[in-house]
């Protein structure tokens, strides 16, 4: 049998064709606009997406036996606010886990509701990304568009819903809309309460591995696909993303360097980091995990080399930052082009570049953003470390994952071995293996990953270099607090 994984991400939706021994036999990737209408906010058209699935999994499937097609699965960026009418039509823009404009809401709910309140109904706080302060923010500015909604989704699950007809959720992505009550896998019904909202606006709740529905006929036909196809839940791209290198059981964990950058910590029970500066959410194998979330983490070299340096070559202009370069490099990066979420939780941090000289070069300043990056997933590394969680090695995923040079920075930075896997697609592998299991594949989504996830290089810190960049990150790390109150008048 054959089965389509569906990464929607945020700048396109990516989309693999996998058999049962996991093995990848296409990939299709469509791409569609992000807007930022004012400084900070974020947003994109639901429509956008659906448009790019349904033209996008016909080109997948040609040249296969598409009736062998049994499931699909997909992980999807999370905490965007999807808001429906009693048609099920969209109602505004999608606003997206990397909107800025929330932070009176935030500060109202972390502040007046207070973070211990909160974190004793949904173990998380408020961060301006999360779905709830979304709701309230839509309250307050868009009053006739707030009366006018009848369901609340998240990206992916439009999706799902788009392919089934069926209003559903899963557990890793709806704990990132501060609207469940994580540990014991329900909608809070107070946060809903507080937000204005009640169950009946929610969707369903599923575990990741769960079958949802079928396609709904005309989907069928248009996608030249058999209606018994079933679809799974899916997860949070971390989540599934998670799935996809095999990151289950107590301490596993993985790294991925996409947009966002993200340190997800596996775990079988549910815990709480007590300052929640690490995210308690729900895991897609059924159990939980905890996760430290940067927002810009590949998109800002993406930003460096491509708005600024105007090239493409990414790899060109790493070529010059040689092995002595390492540990050595003057210039710091704060990496915090769209504020930062994760551990800092501050809407204001601004990108900056610190420590320029009159012999600082183009290379530098490349370098001083990989550096930047890793030290900032660092921060929520030594978050995790503070919790007494002892991380010697982790996966590691994600667009900037491809750049060895990236990869030496990362083991270096963090101390920590580094296993790439074999198989590199991110969400949608996860996603994927989620509807083998669905489909009844696999038993258990351990057992997949256990059957279908292999390393195929490990990085392994250097001591020499490790010592180095050791007092580079302790550098770093002042930069941020010396700053911090001065970037609201910036803005
Ligand atoms: C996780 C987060 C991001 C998005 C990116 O909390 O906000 O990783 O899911 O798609």
């Amino acid at each position: 049998m054959l089965y389509i994984g569906i990464d929607l991400g945020t700048s396109a939706v990516k989309l693999l064709l996998l058999d049962e021994s996991g093995a990848v036999l296409n990939t299709v990737s469509k791409e569609y606009p992000l807007s930022f209408p004012h400084p900070g906010w974020s947003e994109q058209n639901p429509e956008d997406w659906r448009a790019a699935v349904m033209a996008g999994v016909p080109e997948l499937v040609a040249g296969f036996d598409a009736t062998q097609v049994a499931g699909i699965g997909a992980g999807g960026q999370m905490h965007g606010l999807v808001a429906l009418d009693a048609d099920d039509k969209v109602i505004r823009p999608a606003i997206l886990w990397n909107d800025g404009r929330t932070s009176a809401e935030v500060d109202y709910l972390n502040n007046e509701i207070g973070k211990e309140r909160l974190s004793a109904l949904t173990a998380n706080i408020a961060f301006a990304g999360f779905t709830a302060p979304k709701i309230l923010w839509m309250r307050k500015n868009e009053p006739e568009n707030f009366a006018r909604i009848a369901k609340i989704m998240l990206p992916k699950d439009y999706i799902n819903y788009v392919l089934t007809g069926v209003h559903c959720c899963d557990y890793s992505d709806a704990s990132g809309m501060l609207l469940l009550d994580v540990k014991n896998k329900r909608w809070s019904a107070e946060m809903l309460e507080m937000c204005g909202i009640t169950e009946a606006q929610m969707p369903r709740l599923f575990e990741s591995y769960e079958c949802v529905g079928t396609l709904k006929s005309e989907i069928a036909r248009a996608l030249g696909l058999p209606e018994s196809v079933k679809v799974c839940a899916g997860a949070g791209d971390n989540a599934a993303a998670a799935i996809g290198t095999g990151t289950v059981g107590d301490g596993a964990c993985n790294i991925s360097l996409g947009t966002s950058g993200t340190i997800f910590i596996s775990s079988d029970g549910f815990g709480v980091d007590p300052n929640n500066a690490l995210h308690a959410f729900a895991h897609a194998d059924g159990h939980y995990h905890l996760m430290g979330c940067m927002l810009s983490a590949a998109s800002c070299n993406k930003w460096l080399m491509e708005d600024i340096f105007s090239t493409t070559d990414y790899s060109a202009e790493q070529a010059p930052i040689k092995d002595e370069k390492l540990g050595e490099n003057h210039v710091y990066f704060l990496p915090y082009l769209m504020g930062e979420r994760s551990p800092i939780n501050d809407t204001d941090a601004r990108g900056t570049l610190v420590g320029m000289t009159m012999d600082t070069t183009r290379a530098d300043i490349t370098q001083a953003v990989l550096e930047g990056v890793a030290f900032a997933i660092r921060d929520s590394l030594e978050v995790a470390r503070s919790l007494g969680l002892d991380i010697r090695r982790s996966m590691l995923c994600g667009g900037g994952a491809k750049s060895p040079l990236w990869r030496r920075i990362m083991a270096n930075v963090l101390n920590i071995e580094l296993d790439l896997p074999v198989t590199e697609q991110g969400p949608g592998m996860g996603g994927a293996m989620l509807a083998m299991v669905c489909c009844g594949a696999y038993p258990s989504v351990r057992e997949a990953c256990a059957k279908l996830v292999k390393v195929s290089e490990t990085v392994k810190p250097e001591p020499e270099l490790t010592a180095k960049y050791e007092k580079r990150y302790q550098a770093f790390r002042q930069i941020y607090p010396a700053l911090k109150g001065v970037f609201p008048a910036l803005s």
